[in-house]
């Protein structure tokens, strides 16, 4: 898989499957972790001046549908009106289509960098030039149980060079006292299954009945990775342009944001939670997966995850971390 690939997007539009109408967890730990990125704005505008003037960037890679958020901009700009009247007005919305690793921007020109749930998606498949490693792992195409610390340590070594390329990167645009609040998929102590593992093992599967071609598995991997707090705190001292004036980290269930009245999901039964889990991630893998291994078989890999999913739920509790980072720049 090559450098900014036009295969890593959600799926788009506003259908059944788009990640827009799929991504309540998303949505919902956002609405969580609200204050921190408030907090960081609070403390690096001036205060006792008028309102300013917003002008956003959304970024994300080419192979983005910035189409369905442009034409979510006449609704979001009248909302806005109604809710804050016209002090508010003044926000100017633009898109910046490229990778974040690497420049998006001109030097000294952005006051504050947001991101959440993209930094843990790698910039290219970690094994792809390492085929001993590779072939440590044959069969699978993340990080599993079996793995050798070869394959850990290929992923981290991917990450280390892409977040310090993101912090080198941002730190050059940001005005002095800038800041950055980041919100991305990471791991704690406790050893958690991921859903990049579940779909390696329904892939091995599928691969073990004949159903996807080994030279494919052979040469994919998935191009994500989930840090410990201790990695992420290392790369941000290394790299040495961020001040980490919070860093927290949220454990949530797989079915976050089911919005079940009274109580998260929770009286709801594990077909229900498992549909919705794998809705979500089908929304985020589909068109990664289907430029590998055909539109033909998602539809069988999915009903497979959502039945895996529904057994590993009767044994074990799915929970994944996200961590949130509030950095300023240094002087
Ligand atoms: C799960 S979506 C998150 C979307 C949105 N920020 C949210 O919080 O719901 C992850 C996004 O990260 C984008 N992404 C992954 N790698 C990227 C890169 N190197 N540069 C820019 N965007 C990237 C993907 O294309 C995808 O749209």
């Amino acid at each position: 898989m090559e450098r900014e690939q036009l295969s890593l997007h959600m799926n788009g539009g506003k259908g059944q499957r788009s990640y827009a109408n799929n991504s309540s967890l998303q949505r919902t730990i956002i609405r969580k972790t609200r204050s921190i990125l408030e907090e960081t704005i609070t403390r690096s505008t001036q205060l006792n001046r008028e309102p300013p003037t917003f002008q956003f960037y959304l970024n994300d890679l080419f192979g983005n549908d910035f189409n369905t958020i442009f034409k979510s901009l006449p609704g979001f700009y009248e909302r806005l009106l109604e809710d804050k009247g016209h002090k508010f007005s003044r926000c100017f919305i633009n898109a910046t289509p490229g990778s974040f690793y690497g420049r998006l921007f001109p030097s000294n020109s952005i006051n504050l960098f947001h991101s959440s749930y993209s930094l843990h998606w790698l910039s290219q498949d970690p094994l792809l030039r390492s085929r001993e490693v590779a072939s440590l792992n044959k069969g699978h195409c993340h990080i599993v149980s079996t793995s050798p610390p070869e394959v850990y340590k290929a992923y981290l070594k991917q990450f280390q060079q892409d977040f310090k390329l993101f912090l080198k990167s941002r730190s050059e645009e940001l005005v002095p006292g800038g800041a950055m609040v980041l919100l991305f998929f990471g791991r704690d102590e406790t050893p958690r299954r991921t859903s990049f593992e579940v779909t390696s093992l329904i892939l091995n599967d599928m691969l073990l009945e004949g159903l996807i071609e080994e030279e494919k598995m052979d040469s994919f991997n998935i191009p994500a990775y989930k840090p410990t707090v201790e990695e992420i705190r290392h790369v941000i001292e290394e790299e040495g342009s961020f001040f980490v004036q919070r860093l927290e980290i949220l454990i949530s269930p797989w079915y976050e944001g089911i919005n079940i009245e009274g109580g998260d999901g929770f009286f709801v039964d594990g077909n229900v939670r498992a549909e919705y889990i794998t809705k979500n991630i089908r929304a985020v893998m589909e068109p990664l997966l289907s430029t590998k291994f055909g539109g033909e078989v998602i539809n069988e890999l999915f009903i497979r995850f959502k039945k895996k999913i529904e057994q590993i739920m009767e044994v074990e509790k799915l929970e994944g971390a996200t961590l949130v980072i509030s950095m300023t720049k240094n002087h």
